[in-house]
């Protein structure tokens, strides 16, 4: 399997106060086609900041991210930005739908903005058809202010998927949800991933954890211990399994 991401000694130092906060630590990782990892660990460890550093919306402060084999820090900002919009899909807990348009409207947002092609009108069967499949096309002309958490969130997901991405990067995705909802989402997320997207997601909670197929626990900036879900065991067990190995860890 060809690797989408990979890191090399990745460090991300803030300054506040004039004092160095490390909260990468030499991140050294590998994610390869069609895999689904989950990265989980204790508030403040770093997963935010993980994510924000091998996506390119943040900037590492040393060592490298190889995105397609590409060094993202090496792009120009131009290019930065339409591997970002055209490649990649992003799906965060605090998801910035703009209040005047649509639902429809908000997950076209990303594919009316690239220049990839297809007409308007394809873009919107797209859009469409993906919400049908994740079953909110009803709701395709309400305000975002009109929907459910659950809704609003798979709203998010078909934004994230309208430009085709070859890698999906989630920040709790499903944090805000009740449990019905969160499986519900997973459901899709799983499918996605069966279709061929790779996805990068951080999670607190080990039952969504259960469901990828490698699970990373970052503590302190580092990666303490990396988890391979087995793909052949039923849910309750790797759920079981998952969470074994959590406790040993400290959980
Ligand atoms: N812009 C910033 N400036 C200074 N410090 C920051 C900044 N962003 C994050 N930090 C610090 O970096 C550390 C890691 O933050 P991060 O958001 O990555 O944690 P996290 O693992 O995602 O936590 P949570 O589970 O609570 O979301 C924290 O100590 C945080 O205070
Ligand atoms: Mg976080």
């Amino acid at each position: 399997m060809a690797t989408v991401i990979e890191t090399k000694d990745l460090c991300k130092t803030y300054v506040v106060d004039k004092r160095q906060i490390n909260v990468l630590k030499n991140i050294n990782l590998k994610v390869d086609e069609g895999e689904m990892v989950a990265i989980m660990g204790p508030s403040g460890s770093g997963k935010s900041t993980l994510l924000y550093s091998i996506s390119g919306m943040d900037q590492a402060t040393s060592g490298k991210v190889l995105f397609d084999g590409e060094d993202i820090s090496k792009m120009k900002s131009t290019d930065l930005a339409e591997t970002r919009l055209d490649k990649m899909g992003f799906i965060f807990q605090q998801m910035y739908m703009m209040k005047n348009l649509t639902i429809l409207d908000n997950i076209l947002l990303p594919a009316i903005e690239s220049r990839k092609g297809g007409s308007r009108a394809d873009k919107i069967k797209k859009g469409e058809d993906l919400m049908r499949k994740l079953g909110i096309i009803e709701v395709a002309d309400n305000d975002i202010n009109e929907v459910s958490g659950g809704q609003l969130q798979r709203a998010c997901i078909c934004r994230s998927m309208i430009n085709s991405p070859k890698i999906l990067f989630a920040d709790e995705p499903t944090g805000a949800l009740n449990r019905t909802s969160s499986n519900e989402v997973m459901d899709e997320l799983v499918k996605l991933n069966k279709e061929g997207t790779t996805i990068m997601m951080v999670t607190h909670d080990s039952k969504v954890a259960s469901r990828c197929t490698r699970v990373l626990y970052i503590v302190d900036g580092n990666i303490r211990g990396e988890f391979v879900n087995d793909e052949n065991s039923g849910e309750k067990d790797r759920e079981r399994r998952l969470n074994n190995w959590l406790m040993d860890l400290g959980w």
